[in-house]
């Protein structure tokens, strides 16, 4: 199955909520039911807390009662207005403050709820809003992460990418990277650009498969205010944000054939129309698209549109998995320790051999989730070697006694742990079922089993984690 390993920055466990209201089962109420989502959420009974709670701590979104003792609602939101401007705010009204909560809006609140509340309408603005909040926080991430990054490539195969790699920066061509999750696609289309006469502009990439389609167009084609729910300010999107740089589309099959659409318009004219305008704007940029599933074969089973697979792949660069390029795993091996223990320790440390058993282990491992997986071994591996060589036993890789201990694991198992397993074993089994059925595609999965494409995202990435962690 081809799960997105990633730990996603797309998840809505990253999201920060406040929730303001003098009346306790208002705010519980809310907390619950938000946070049913995954999302972070904090609860104040008075705007003055909540002033202290947002100078305490970075917050995405407010709900806030408009009446409260002390300071009250509509203050709350101008304090909110004048310093931390990024901020979502939503009003909680009764049916006596809907006027006033309409006024708000004219005053940079982006929605209001009547209570008694609506809770799917809650859910999927939170969803809507926070998805949106979440993509811009990553672009802005950008050019903060990676820096100071190398690429290790031994042996023909990796000689042979490195070369097209070379090649291809110096030419404003879309590229189109392809090879299995953990391969190393992000890091590769970051080299392209850093290589490239346009190193000093931005990169910015954006993650097809975590955002709903309506979230992608508005992300990358930008939208005027008011054109749809939240949307409480112009925005830019990143097709414009560029600037001559480099877009990068990941997980690029699993747009909608609608989106497909938009996009192949946008990369024929160079122009885009932000929603909710009439005006369209000429962009400039380089296009880099990733996918782990072949995008010829979607392209054959009808599931992508030919006319947009030539446009992306003018130039094809293809990462093989790690086990067939066995040859890095040394080079990559003693890199990733250095790096690990460069970001873990305070102290200057004396970096830990490794045993040849070890290196043999690490050489013959099947690695289904790639360098990534191989990144997390070394560095849980400097994390719980004691001594000053890393042995097999550090690895946690399958082996004689692992084996054995898991055996002996089983029989001990708790109740809790089985009913665990049993479920994870169902939800593995009906989420490969359905994603046969639907060809991947799972927007159409989640409609079937009737989850949000969320809901099944957070399944999946779940069940992915597990996979790594046991293998
Ligand atoms: N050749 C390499 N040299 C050094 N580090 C690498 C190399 N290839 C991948 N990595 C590291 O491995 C991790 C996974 O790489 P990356 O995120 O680019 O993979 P991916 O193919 O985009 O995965 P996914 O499909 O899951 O998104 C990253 O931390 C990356 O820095
Ligand atoms: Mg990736």
């Amino acid at each position: 199955m081809n799960f997105q390993t990633s730990p996603s920055p797309y998840d809505l466990a990253n999201l920060n909520v406040l929730v303001v209201d003098d009346q306790e089962d208002v705010r519980g109420g809310l907390k619950r039911l938000i946070s049913s989502l995954g999302c972070q959420v904090e609860t104040s009974s008075s705007a003055e807390d909540a002033l202290q709670a947002l100078k305490a701590k970075p917050v995405d979104i407010v709900f806030t009662d408009l009446k409260m003792g002390g300071m009250s609602g509509e203050e709350l939101l101008k304090e909110i207005n004048q310093r931390w401007t990024d901020i979502v705010v939503v009003l909680i009204t009764g049916h006596g403050t809907i006027e006033l909560a309409v006024a708000c809006l004219q005053n940079g609140a982006s929605h209001f709820l009547t209570k008694p509340f609506d809770n799917k309408e809650i859910l999927a603005f939170v969803e809507r809003v926070g998805y949106g909040v979440l993509a811009k926080r990553q672009v802005k991430n950008q050019s903060k992460r990676k820096k100071g990054q190398s690429f290790i490539a031994v042996g023909n195969k990796m000689r042979r990418v490195l070369e097209l790699v070379e090649q291809v920066a110096q030419r404003k061509v879309p590229v189109l990277i392809e090879g299995a999750s953990g391969t190393g696609k992000e890091l590769v289309a970051r080299e392209i650009h850093n290589r490239s006469p346009v190193s000093e502009k931005p990169f910015l990439a954006i993650n097809c498969i975590a955002l709903p389609d309506s979230l992608l167009e508005s992300e990358l084609f930008g939208y005027k205010k008011g054109a749809f729910t939240g949307a409480h300010k112009d925005s830019t999107g990143l097709f414009e944000q560029v600037q001559g740089g480099t877009i990068f589309l990941d997980e690029v099959s699993s747009m909608s054939p609608l989106f497909q659409g938009k996009l192949l318009r946008v990369l024929q004219e160079k122009t885009v129309r932000p929603l909710g305008s009439n005006a369209e704007k000429h962009v400039d940029f380089r296009v880099i698209a990733a996918s782990n599933q072949g995008l010829k074969k979607l392209v054959e089973k009808g599931d992508f549109r030919e006319d947009l697979y030539y446009r992306l792949q003018v130039m094809n660069i293809f990462l093989p998995a790690l086990n067939e390029r066995q040859e890095c795993i040394p080079a990559l091996t003693s890199y990733f320790l250095k790096q690990a223990s460069s970001e873990f320790f305070y102290e200057e440390y004396q970096l830990p051999k490794i045993s040849p058993a070890a290196m043999d282990a690490l050489s013959n491992h099947t690695w289904p989730g790639n360098i990534r997986q191989l990144e997390n071994t070394i560095q849980r591996a400097l994390i719980i070697n004691k001594g000053e060589t890393i042995l097999p036993s550090h690895l946690g890789l399958s082996d004689e006694t692992s084996v054995s201990e898991s055996l002996l694991e089983q029989e001990l198992t708790s109740y809790e742990e089985s009913k665990k397993q049993a479920i994870e074993a169902f939800q593995s089994e009906y989420v490969q079922t359905i994603l046969q059925r639907t060809n991947g595609n799972i927007s159409h999965a989640a409609e079937m089993c009737g989850l949000t494409r969320a809901a099944l995202q957070r399944i999946m990435r779940k069940l992915e984690q597990e996979q790594i962690r046991t293998n």
